[in-house]
């Protein structure tokens, strides 16, 4: 498959690496601002899950890039990732799990007293392929997304996460109605129409009265009916829907483009830094197949190849 060949069946893709974008996903935080005027004003913001980092630079690009030095000072971008991601302009890295209590404590740390305009979050877990497992796994990630930003938003800040429309999806929108006035479902033009993909927007938070900023997956789990009942006002709430606005543009991610006689194809802007699978080809580096069985080694026993070499010299 030549090279060119992605860049005619994923739009996006090739529009990223033309415009310098790290990543296509810099469309849908784009497409977002568009719809919502997302970023209009912003000076303060938290982007979750973040690496390689294109909703970093449209961050950057919209709330640093244009203003002077000496309003720069009072800007504020934090980007928060497990992965390692390479510097942006006027954006602090934060290596660390959103799942973790003590990131949100750092992140709090780092606006020093202020709070945010905004938290967006496009975490995603790595896909099974099991859509009711990888949507609940995405759910724990927005609730998580969600708990750090009761921490640290402003009263009228807004919150955008991205979610897996799946079976349990409607827990979810019943906890962002309980600390947003006004929540929707949005699907960016950069997100396939195939894929389960969407994005929650909220504005207008609100911390409802007499409740502590916690995290809300374990508070769920250690008093459910509390939880629901102060979401809903009813032991068993109904099943939650919110309005959806769809993003429309002259492209369709599911569809592929010709390239056309001015084409020149373009490397990626940024390689990440570390490969999505890196924990587990460290994991596996030791492990060899023979006679269709696996042989696991555990840390500090030696590899395949040493016990080969081993051999040789003895
Ligand atoms: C789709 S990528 C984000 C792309 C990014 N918005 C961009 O435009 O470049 C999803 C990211 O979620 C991160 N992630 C998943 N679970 C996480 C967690 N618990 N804490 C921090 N980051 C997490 C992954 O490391 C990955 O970099």
């Amino acid at each position: 498959m030549g090279k060119s060949s992605k860049d005619k069946r994923d739009i996006f893709y090739r529009l990223a690496k033309e415009q310098g974008w790290r990543a296509r996903s810099a469309f849908k935080l784009l497409q977002a601002d568009e719809t919502f005027n997302l970023l209009d004003g912003v000076t303060r913001a938290v982007d979750l899950c973040a690496a390689p980092g294109g909703w970093s630079q449209v961050l950057s690009k919209k709330m640093y890039e244009p203003r002077t030095a000496e309003e720069r000072q009072h800007v504020k971008i934090i980007a928060v990732d497990m992965q390692g991601m390479a510097p942006i302009d006027g954006v602090t890295e934060l290596r660390a799990d959103i799942t973790k209590e003590s990131t949100a404590n750092a992140i709090i740390e780092f606006f020093g007293g202020q709070k945010a305009q905004l938290v967006v979050s496009d975490g995603a877990p790595d896909i099974t392929g099991n859509h009711d497992w990888d949507g609940y796994m995405q759910a724990q990630l927005l609730l998580s997304a969600l708990s750090i930003s009761t921490y640290i938003l402003e009263e009228g800040g807004s919150f955008m996460g991205k979610v897996y429309r799946a079976a349990n999806t409607s827990e979810v929108y019943r906890q962002l109605k309980r600390f947003f006035k006004e929540a929707c479902v949005f699907k960016p033009s950069a997100s396939r129409n195939s894929s389960i993909e969407a994005f929650v927007v909220c504005r207008q938070f609100k911390m409802p009265k007499d409740h502590v900023p916690c995290n809300l997956i374990t508070e769920w789990y250690i008093r459910p009916e509390q939880a629901l009942k102060d979401i809903t006002g009813l032991k068993y709430g109904p099943v939650e829907h919110l309005p959806f606005v769809a993003h429309q543009c002259e492209y369709d991610a599911d569809l592929s483009y010709d390239l056309n006689e001015n084409y020149e194809h373009h490397e990626a802007v940024q390689k990440p830094l570390t490969a999505a699978y890196q924990a587990v080809i460290e994991k596996t580096r030791n492990m060899s197949m023979k006679y269709n069985s696996y042989v696991v080694r555990h840390d500090g026993e030696p590899s395949a190849e040493q016990e080969k070499n081993d051999k040789k010299t003895t």
